[in-house]
């Protein structure tokens, strides 16, 4: 009885030590405030957007809510404003699945708000689809949509320097590949439905994310903009809502044990928006608030290249 009562005791501990402490992962330590600073993050209506959005708010900073819904938007704002207890929030419309409201958005942005401090490409979409452009959903929103973003508003950010750039990709991108022929002829990173074509096509498009960051830091070299890509951990939100029913039930068990919750989810956002010093490290990938060391191609300066090429391209800046 009493062997049963420790072994009981046993697993229970190292279960609480292991959620608490490698599950919950490092915690942003800065105490920057941001008084005066504009932020801007995309998909913060839910998951780790929002309580992205949340932190910075309780640190003075102006946040502009960019999200695709109105209604979903509004209702964030209202959290956030609560949450933060600022008034400092704004919603502002943005379809990173459409190129014209990109541009609607960037325009809106530049006009009405006189500074940007923080731009945070956060949104994310895990499903197959196409954008109203009829580039691949998750090229689309996950890269092509935050590449005209952040290109738009690049002046703005040079202006207000010294300023970031923090782009979330995912420890995914590892598993990814870019297939150059496929995104000539079809616009997309990959094609199919099934489970694994659907998971292949996100990596690919974190993987872009990561060579983005990598391309963009280099072009930023000599302004007062740095950025960053990064893992925020395996999270509880609302990523996975458009798989199946049955690989969502599975999901219920590890993700109430393995996974973070959003406000832990956030940390390594917060990490690279605000750690001071962070400078010298532009162009690189974090995760649990570490700097990581990334496989070649994931910083292949000729695959960047392309990438950005095309990017410009398809996103119909030059
Ligand atoms: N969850 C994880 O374990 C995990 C792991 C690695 C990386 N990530 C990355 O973390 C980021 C945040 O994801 P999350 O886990 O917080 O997921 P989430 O809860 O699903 O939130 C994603 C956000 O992106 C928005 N979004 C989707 N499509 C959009 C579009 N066309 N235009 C504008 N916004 C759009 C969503 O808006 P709606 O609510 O209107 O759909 C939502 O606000 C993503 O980039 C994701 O790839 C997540
Ligand atoms: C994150 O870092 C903390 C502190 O260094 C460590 O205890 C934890 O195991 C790490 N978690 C992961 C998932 O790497
Ligand atoms: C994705 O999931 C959400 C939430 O369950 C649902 O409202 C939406 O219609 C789904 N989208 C598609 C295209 O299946």
């Amino acid at each position: 009885m009493s062997t049963l009562l420790l072994v009981v005791g046993v697993v229970v501990g190292v279960a609480y030590i292991y959620r608490h402490i490698v599950v919950r992962g490092q915690q942003c330590t800065s105490r920057a405030k941001l008084h005066g600073k504009t932020v801007i993050v995309t998909g913060s209506n839910t998951g780790i957007g929002k309580t992205t959005a949340i932190d910075l708010a309780k640190r003075g900073a102006r946040v502009i809510l960019a999200c695709r819904s109105q209604q979903r938007g509004e209702a964030a704002l209202a959290e956030v404003k609560r949450e933060s207890g600022s008034s400092q929030v704004v919603f502002m419309q943005l379809d990173l699945a459409s190129l014209k409201s990109v541009r609607d958005f960037a325009e809106t942005f530049l006009r009405t708000e006189p500074r940007l401090d923080l731009l945070i490409n956060n949104a994310g979409i895990y499903m197959q689809g196409k954008t109203k452009d009829g580039l691949g959903l998750m090229f689309g929103v996950n890269h092509i949509g935050h590449f005209l973003l952040t290109n738009l508003l690049l002046d703005r950010l040079k202006e207000c320097g010294p300023s970031r750039v923090i782009n979330v990709a995912s420890v995914g991108h590892n598993f990814g590949i870019i297939d150059f022929n496929c995104l000539n002829t079809h616009k997309a990173l990959g094609q199919g439905d099934s489970f694994y074509d659907v998971l292949k096509i996100y990596c690919n498009s974190k993987l872009c994310n990561v060579l983005f960051t990598h391309e963009l830091a280099k072009r930023l070299q000599g302004t007062k903009v740095t950025c960053y890509s990064l893992h925020p951990g395996a999270i509880n939100s609302e990523l996975a809502r458009n798989t199946s029913s049955l690989f969502q039930v599975l999901l219920i068990p590890i993700t109430a044990f393995f996974f973070k919750n959003t406000v832990q989810g956030a940390q390594t956002t917060l990490h690279c928006a605000l750690q001071e010093g962070l400078e010298p490290l532009s162009g690189r990938y974090f995760s649990n608030c570490t700097a990581r060391n990334l496989y070649p191609k994931a910083k292949d300066d000729v695959a960047a290249k392309k990438l950005w090429e095309l990017s410009e391209r398809l996103s119909g800046l030059v």
